[in-house]
């Protein structure tokens, strides 16, 4: 199974992850938390990185590229059960550079899956976790990043037919038997 979790800031997917890899095996490709962990261990990359995501921008394509390429690339030939994508394309060069990278290990994308969440709720979601790109003026920041940059990647994978709604509001086990529904249809 080889998937794309594709949502605004907080429409929850990275909390949805835990409950997919424990159901399908297979194994996360998290580009925010591989960010994080640069930071924390104060490599060069994490530098470079940092200011782009306190103020809730895109940390440039090279940098993101790099880590991407790398583990799917271990991914592929380490776990038969396939890979998920979290905040992974996020915008049209990084979408087509990962056909690229796929189309070239022969694993092509079977599902993007879409959470739908109003913003409003996204910003009463994130106010209340308090990561450090967790205040308002950031997480706006981000949505517009969102709306802009990612949002017509809704577009380009409805047309290759891969995209899947899933409605991202009610409790977290609710959500997740949505997920799984689709899901299992392809597992
Ligand atoms: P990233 O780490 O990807 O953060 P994000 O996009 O801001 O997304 P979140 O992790 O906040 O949202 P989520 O959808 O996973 O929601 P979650 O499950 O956590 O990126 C951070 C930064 O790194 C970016 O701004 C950028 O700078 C950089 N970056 C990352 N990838 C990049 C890339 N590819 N290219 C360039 N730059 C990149 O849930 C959010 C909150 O809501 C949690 O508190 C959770 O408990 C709560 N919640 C979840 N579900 C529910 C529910 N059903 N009801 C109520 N609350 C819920």
């Amino acid at each position: 199974m080889r998937i794309v979790l594709l949502g605004a800031p907080g429409s929850g997917k990275g909390t949805q992850t835990d409950a997919i890899i424990a159901r399908y095996g297979v194994t996360t490709v998290a580009t925010g938390d591989l960010l994080r962990a640069e930071v924390a261990a104060g490599t060069e990359l994490g530098l470079r990185a940092k200011p782009h995501m306190d103020a809730g921008n895109l940390v440039p394509f090279d940098i993101v590229l790099g880590m991407i390429e790398h583990g799917l690339q271990t991914l592929a030939k380490t776990n038969p059960k396939g890979f998920m994508m979290d905040g992974f394309p996020r915008d049209l060069a990084q979408a087509e550079a990962l056909d690229e990278i796929l189309d070239r290990i022969s694993q092509p994308l079977d599902l993007v899956l879409f959470f739908e969440v109003d913003y409003e709720e996204i910003v009463k979601r994130l106010l209340g976790r308090g990561r450090a790109d967790d205040n308002e003026a950031t997480i706006r920041n981000r949505l517009r990043v969102f709306e802009e940059k990612t949002a017509p990647l809704i577009e380009y994978y409805t047309r290759k037919g891969l995209l899947r709604n899933i409605k991202g509001t009610g409790t977290v086990e609710e959500i997740g038997q949505r997920v799984q529904a689709v899901l299992d249809e392809i597992a």
